[in-house]
Order: structure tokens, then C-alpha cells, then sequence
């Protein structure tokens, strides 16, 4: 595929005009790499796999919920809709939110010169998917308001459906941007120049919602994901958040994970205060 992505670029295929490129890329030359794709900076798919893990762990806990328990049921859709609003919140629908928010502001800006209209399309799913969050965030409202058991079962069934849509819809939406945007950045970009532009983009969010995505990216990432992400954070340029990464692989990984992690990225990641 690298092979066939070099000529498409050797022959043309997209403008290759320095004059396009964002300005951060501006004073490196553009060049392909040829290192296979699973050990190639990859700037979607470890927070994709995150949200993953977060979109089927809700889905299997709603899915459980019995609605006619007051208490418990409210519980869950205060975890689904409750706004960020300190380090340990861990908002389902914010997170997704705020995760088209950053793509849009760090990483379409990136393609656009590239693919102006599949970065078109993605935002228009962007759009579809804030609509779908509302519908759902309308229904959390109306249910906690429900003293009513039988009504209470019947909308909890409904919002399940609702998001069950929602969710579909999203899992659609990464692949999509996995398969029409990755391979952009591989074409257009060397890893040197991605891992600028993933520490730029880390370093703009505040610290606890950077370790909060950590906390469900890094343990959904395979070993060999973890070595390929990690290590690549280690040589972003600085300032970068390696140590806050490493802080949060140590404190969520299994022994064993952790341990191949620490021997093969290394071991100094001493703390130091966050990127502000
Ligand atoms: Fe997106
Ligand atoms: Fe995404």
C-alpha cells in the first residue's frame, strides 16, 4: 500500500505545493516513509480505540440498567451527559463532543489543502453527530424527571434505541476518518512532522482532560500500539506530554503491560508540572 501511495504521490495524485501546507510543516520537506503501516504514526487510531472501549463499555452498561431503579438508573445518565467539569468526570457525550471540536481545530485544518471535500464530509458528520448527542442528552433530562415506574422502563428502552443509533452512527464516523484521512497524512506527511502535530495538539488541552482520554486510550491499545504511540510521544518535540502519558500507563495497565512498556519506551518519564 506504502509502495502504491508513493507513486499516487510521485505521479500527482494531490497538490504537493508547500505553499498549501500549514504552517508548522511549512519548513520540513514533504516525504514518504517506508516503514510498514502498523509502525507508523497513526494520529486516530489510539484515541479511536479509546473511544471504542468507552462507546461498548456504556453501551453494555445502559444496555443492563434497570430504569425502574431511581437511583441507579440516574447514575448512569449522569456518567452519559454530565458536563467536564473536573479531572475525574468522565462525561460519554462530552468526550465525543469535544473530540470533534479538536479533530475540526488540530487535525482537519492539517488535510484540508489535501482533501478539502472528505474533510468536508467528515465535519458534516460532525454535525449529524452533535444533533444525535442532543436527542440523547433531551431524553437523559425527560427520564430523570420520571417518577413513574412503568414510564420510566418504557423511555429507558427508547433511549437505548436512541443511543444505539448514536453509536452506530459513530463507530461509522472513525472508520471513515481511519480510512479517508490516515492515509492522507502517511501520503502528505513523515512521522517527524505528525508527531509535531500531535504535540501540538496534546499540548493544547488542559492536563485533566489529556490524562482523561489516557485513561481509556492507553489500556485499549495493544502492545505493539503501545510501543509505536508511546515511543513516538517520546520524540515529539518538546514541550510534549510523554511523562503524562507514561504517568497514566503506569497507573492503568496491567503488571506485565506495564513492564514491556517500561522496558522498551524507557524509564525516564520523571513528573514534571503539565503543559499549560
Ligand atoms: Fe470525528
Ligand atoms: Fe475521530
Amino acid at each position: 500500500m506504502l509502495a502504491s501511495a508513493y507513486r499516487h504521490h510521485r505521479t500527482g495524485g494531490f497538490a504537493t505545493g508547500a505553499s498549501e501546507l500549514p504552517n508548522i510543516f511549512r519548513r520540513w520537506r514533504i516525504l514518504p516513509t517506508d516503514l510498514p503501516m502498523t509502525m507508523r504514526e497513526n494520529l486516530f487510531r489510539p484515541i479511536h480505540k479509546g473511544l471504542r472501549f468507552m462507546i461498548y463499555e456504556t453501551g453494555l452498561r445502559l444496555g443492563t440498567t434497570d430504569f425502574s431503579n431511581v437511583v441507579d438508573s440516574n447514575e448512569v445518565m449522569d456518567r452519559l451527559r454530565h458536563d467536564l467539569s473536573s479531572a475525574s468526570s468522565s462525561c460519554m457525550l462530552c468526550l465525543l463532543r469535544v473530540h470533534a471540536d479538536h479533530e475540526e481545530r488540530d487535525l482537519f485544518s492539517a488535510v484540508r489543502p489535501f482533501v478539502p471535500g472528505v474533510v468536508d464530509g467528515l465535519i458534516a458528520q460532525h454535525g449529524e453527530i452533535l444533533r444525535r448527542i442532543e436527542r440523547v442528552s433531551q431524553m437523559c433530562d425527560e427520564l430523570s424527571g420520571l417518577t413513574d415506574s412503568q414510564r420510566r422502563v418504557d423511555l429507558g428502552d427508547q433511549l437505548n434505541a436512541e443511543v444505539d443509533s448514536l453509536f452506530t452512527f459513530y463507530l461509522g464516523h472513525l472508520t471513515d476518518e481511519e480510512t479517508q484521512v490516515v492515509p492522507v497524512m502517511w501520503q502528505r506527511f513523515t512521522d517527524e512532522q505528525l508527531r509535531a502535530l500531535r504535540a501540538q495538539f496534546y499540548n493544547r488541552i488542559p492536563i485533566e482532560r489529556f490524562e482523561e482520554w489516557m485513561r481509556w486510550t492507553i489500556p485499549a491499545l495493544n502492545l505493539n500500539e503501545l510501543f509505536v504511540f508511546l515511543s513516538g510521544m517520546k520524540a515529539e518535540p518538546t514541550p510534549n506530554r510523554f511523562a503524562d502519558a507514561m504517568r497514566v500507563a503506569k497507573a492503568t495497565l496491567d503488571p506485565s503491560r506495564w513492564q514491556a512498556v517500561e522496558s522498551h519506551v524507557g524509564r525516564d518519564f520523571v513528573s514534571r508540572p503539565p503543559v499549560s
